[in-house]
């Protein structure tokens, strides 16, 4: 069961209609909510803001949230870790849920190995998954094609993460779209787990924005905009972090195409990306967007897409700067965030481990 625009797949998402209620606002009043982000290649993306880490903001006093800086999901090709700069990214994200809004006194923010219970539940959950599952996972097998030697944590990664939704009776994991099959997942272990040893866990559902659900890459629009291809190549992603000189550089150069089409569903991937980009940031309803640039040229559509995110970006910024100064602070907050989620997480496995016959 996922929530999710039908067109979400498509390149730069559906466009959204102010007048068609967003998926997200099916979900239940105080549901509890639980995502999280990993802190892998750098900080992070417009795609992790606008396809995840908004939404969380946005309805964080409707919801009974817990949000996690996934550090352990970073271990899985550990060729690629570098343990000093790991433990600096995953303070780094933290505080950028803060700078773009998120309130640690209305929320639960954590960092998942702060904790021991979400190892020691995906122990268990690794006994009851069928290894078929995990060997259908799309990011699995793209992540296993692009290299020689493969762990076993590579293929086991989205039972760790069934672990983090199932430990907190998450109803609702608000993702972007590339997320949902592991979220499915979690449902299908979930459900056989309670079939084996009786109704333990609660059911989560996926919950994907109704724009910007899969934000491209600014030079490649058929691919999604990735930290990783990022790392790698300049003019891909739009930083959250980046300066207005790297951002005009990145935006001014995206792809497009030879013509003038900028009605959403005419429109090339890469000028729909850019109509997306632009239309959710500056909060406009699809025929907004579509007047504003009609027979406009592409220069124009690039101006206002840069316009826009400098001007989301620079106080998110600003206030990333202020709580990057005073680390100490950010881990004392975050030491908070562990002990409450610790409180919840771990009646959570103790149902868990007496059901399977287990523990003290
Ligand atoms: P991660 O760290 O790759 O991405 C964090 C969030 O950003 C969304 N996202 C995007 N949305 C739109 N367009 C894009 N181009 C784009 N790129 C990334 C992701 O969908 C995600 O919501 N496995 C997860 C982390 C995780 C997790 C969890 C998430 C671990 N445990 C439990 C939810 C619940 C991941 O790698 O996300």
């Amino acid at each position: 069961m996922t929530s999710t625009d039908p067109t979400a797949g498509s390149p730069g998402g559906s466009p959204a209609n102010a007048s068609v209620a967003a998926p997200d606002e099916t979900v239940p009043p105080r549901a509890r909510v639980f995502s999280g982000m990993k802190p892998t290649d750098g900080v992070l993306h417009l795609g992790n803001y606008l396809g995840a880490l908004r939404g969380w903001v946005a309805h964080q006093d409707e919801r009974d949230s817990v949000f996690c800086v996934v550090d352990l999901h970073a271990l899985t090709i550990p060729e690629a870790v570098d343990p000093a700069e790991l433990r600096s990214t995953t303070r780094a994200i933290a505080a950028l849920y803060f700078a773009c809004g998120l309130d640690p006194e209305r929320n639960v923010v954590f960092v998942q190995s702060h904790l021991t219970e979400h190892a020691e539940c995906t122990w268990i959950l690794n006994c009851v998954t069928p290894l078929g599952w995990l060997h259908r996972m799309t990011q699995f097998k793209a992540q296993a094609e692009a290299r020689e030697s493969v762990g076993s944590g590579l293929l086991t990664y989205p039972v760790l993460q069934a672990a983090d939704i199932l430990l907190y009776d998450t109803e609702v994991v608000p993702v972007g779209e590339d997320q949902v099959q592991h979220i499915e997942l979690t449902r299908d272990i979930a459900v056989r787990f309670n079939r084996l040893f009786g109704d333990t866990f609660v059911l989560p559902r996926a919950v994907v924005p109704k724009a910007a659900a899969r934000v491209m890459g600014l030079d490649d629009p058929l691919a999604k905009m990735s930290k990783s291809i990022a790392a790698e190549r300049a003019g891909h992603a739009i930083g959250l972090l980046d300066s207005p000189a790297v951002l005009k550089k990145a935006i001014m150069s995206a792809v497009t195409d030879s013509g003038r089409e900028t009605r959403f569903e005419h429109a090339s991937p890469g000028v729909r990306n850019l109509l997306t980009i632009y239309q959710v940031l500056a909060d406009a309803k699809v025929e907004q967007v579509e007047e504003r640039f009609a027979g406009e040229g592409y220069g124009t559509l690039k101006k206002a897409v840069l316009e826009v995110v400098v001007e989301t970006l620079t106080p998110i910024q600003a206030r990333d700067a202020e709580l990057m100064r005073d680390p100490a602070e950010l881990d004392a907050i975050l030491a908070r965030g562990a002990e409450q989620a610790r409180a919840m997480a771990a009646p959570t496995l103790a149902r868990v481990k007496a059901a399977v016959g287990v523990g003290a």
